[in-house]
């Protein structure tokens, strides 16, 4: 397949089905001056050592009182025990040159109670001597507030109560279905409810930041947002509209409160959910209302986007869209069907299509629905069953890279990009069967050896050249660190 440039950029849609090797694959593309690279790992994935003076998490309590619920019946209890081999992670970290390492605080670890009453010591020695060493060796550290684990103790409280938050994809996952810790599923209520309550906690979050710390610290504050790329089936009104609806309520469900220039929930989403509110007999809308103050409180609390981003699903809304979901419930409030094209090539995850021209497009999109913001790349990565010669997930990386920079030359402000992830960890339901590490992880050896794949020398030269090139092929016989790291 041969697409000139300017085609691709005119119409992403031809690559539709043609996720292959462009003509532009051909040609060293640069990344621009300052970009940032890293790698993104969560407290829960990796870190084991459950019990050391931590309390216990959702996670911790699901695995153990419903082990039946994770694919392979694990659980994060030992992981890839980087608490106590997270010097090894740093020196993966050196020798791939990354400029910052994204990863989560466990609250329960830090909080002995759950509660603000007692601080674990050990947990506050963990954090500090990774953010140490990180720093020793110039990696950043990017500290995610919130990646799932929260206390139990808050969750038998009804959960979201803690100000901490800052991440999400909580809401609709484990509140309004059973694909993530609580499994509550309380489909089309519980998780508007977590949506408006994670805004205001992230907001808070952010004005302590601001107001408190920014000018000792330096740093930047601001909220990964998982989104796919919704490509309407045809070009008909309805799949259109449904494409659009999509959009809004999945990534403007937060992220037009914090990044639109008028605040609040999307309009659409307050429309449709108020309708179908009233008539299914709610006395008001399922969605909780924002007051204008708290519009207000919300409104520009984020210094970039952050952006998790895997694939796309194709989207279609006609007559047989009514009556297959539940009622009530987010989908049947959004109102479409949705599915991924058989010949896109997966993942081991079944949900991960490799769909590159996806990402292009919602960088597009993003840049144009909220007045072209800083864009950090927050999450994107492969899931594979395991094995050095990972040459899937390397294609994945450099169409998704070469997709971004097709979105930067037309203008997205994109600044930073986060592989997900460093190492092999547990895969939330699906525990360790998917693997998505740029580093293979050996859950038989005591030592959790971790070993580099074909992907880690890939990335590794793309971070030492801030270049693209589709035609290098590493040896991977021995892995070193390179001077200044
Ligand atoms: C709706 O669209 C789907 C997907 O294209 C198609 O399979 C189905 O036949 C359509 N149904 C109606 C009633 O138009
Ligand atoms: C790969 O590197 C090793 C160690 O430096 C070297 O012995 C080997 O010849 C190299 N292989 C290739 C194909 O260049």
């Amino acid at each position: 397949m041969a697409f000139s440039k300017s085609s691709v950029l005119l119409c992403g849609c031809i690559w539709d089905g043609a996720t292959g090797v462009r003509s532009t694959n051909d040609e060293v593309r640069k990344f621009p001056d300052g970009f940032l690279f890293g790698t993104a790992t969560a407290s829960y994935q990796i870190e084991g050592a459950w019990k050391d003076g931590k309390s216990e998490n959702i996670w911790d309590h699901m695995t153990h009182t419903q082990p039946d619920v994770i694919e392979d019946l694990s659980n994060g209890d030992v992981a890839d025990d980087s608490y106590h081999l997270y010097k090894r992670d740093v020196e993966m970290m050196r020798e791939l040159g990354i400029d910052f390492y994204r990863f989560s605080l466990s609250w329960t670890r830090i909080l002995s109670s759950s509660f603000s009453d007692r601080v674990n010591e050990a947990g506050i020695a963990y954090y500090n001597d990774l953010i140490d060493e990180l720093l020793r060796y110039n990696i950043e550290p990017m500290v995610t507030l919130y990646h799932w684990d929260l206390p139990q103790r808050l969750q038998d409280l009804g959960g979201w109560t803690n100000p901490l938050i800052v991440d999400w994809e909580v809401c609709y996952q484990g509140y309004g279905d059973t694909t993530k810790a609580p499994i509550l599923n309380f489909k089309g209520i519980a998780e508007y409810l977590c949506a408006k309550n994670l805004l205001l906690a992230h907001a808070k979050a952010f004005r302590i930041y601001d107001e408190e710390y920014r000018g000792t610290s330096g740093g930047k504050i601001g909220i990964a947002l998982s989104g796919s790329w919704y490509e309407p089936e045809t070009d008909s009104p309805d799949d259109v509209e449904a494409a659009a609806d999509s959009f809004e309520f999945e990534v403007g469900k937060y992220a037009h409160p914090i990044f639109s220039a008028s605040g609040d929930f999307p309009a659409v989403m307050r429309e449709k959910i108020a309708a179908k509110s009233a008539e299914q007999g709610f006395p008001r809308s399922r969605l909780p209302q924002f007051t204008q103050e708290e519009i207000n409180y919300v409104r520009g609390t984020s210094d970039f986007f952050g952006l998790n981003h895997y694939s796309s699903v194709i989207v279609y809304r006609n007559e047989s869209v009514k009556g297959i979901h539940p009622v009530p419930s987010f989908y049947d409030d959004v109102d479409l069907a949705s599915y991924q094209r058989e010949e896109w090539a997966t993942a081991a995850s079944s949900w991960l299509k490799v769909v590159p021209w996806g990402f292009y497009k919602l960088l597009g999109k993003i840049r144009d629905s909220y007045n072209n913001p800083q864009i950090f790349i927050t999450e994107n990565g492969f899931s594979t069953y395991g094995g050095l010669d990972d040459d899937d997930r390397v294609a994945y990386y450099r169409q998704y890279l070469s997709a971004m920079l097709d979105a930067i030359e037309e203008g997205a402000d994109v600044r930073v990009y986060t592989a997900w992830s460093l190492m092999d960890n547990f895969e939330w339901m699906a525990g360790y069967t998917e693997r998505f590490g740029l580093y293979e992880v050996d859950y038989e050896s005591p030592e959790r050896t971790r070993t580099p794949r074909k992907s880690a020398f890939v990335y590794k030269e793309i971070i030492r050249s801030r270049e693209l090139d589709f035609s290098y092929e590493p040896n991977t016989s021995v892995m070193t660190i390179d001077e200044g790291h």
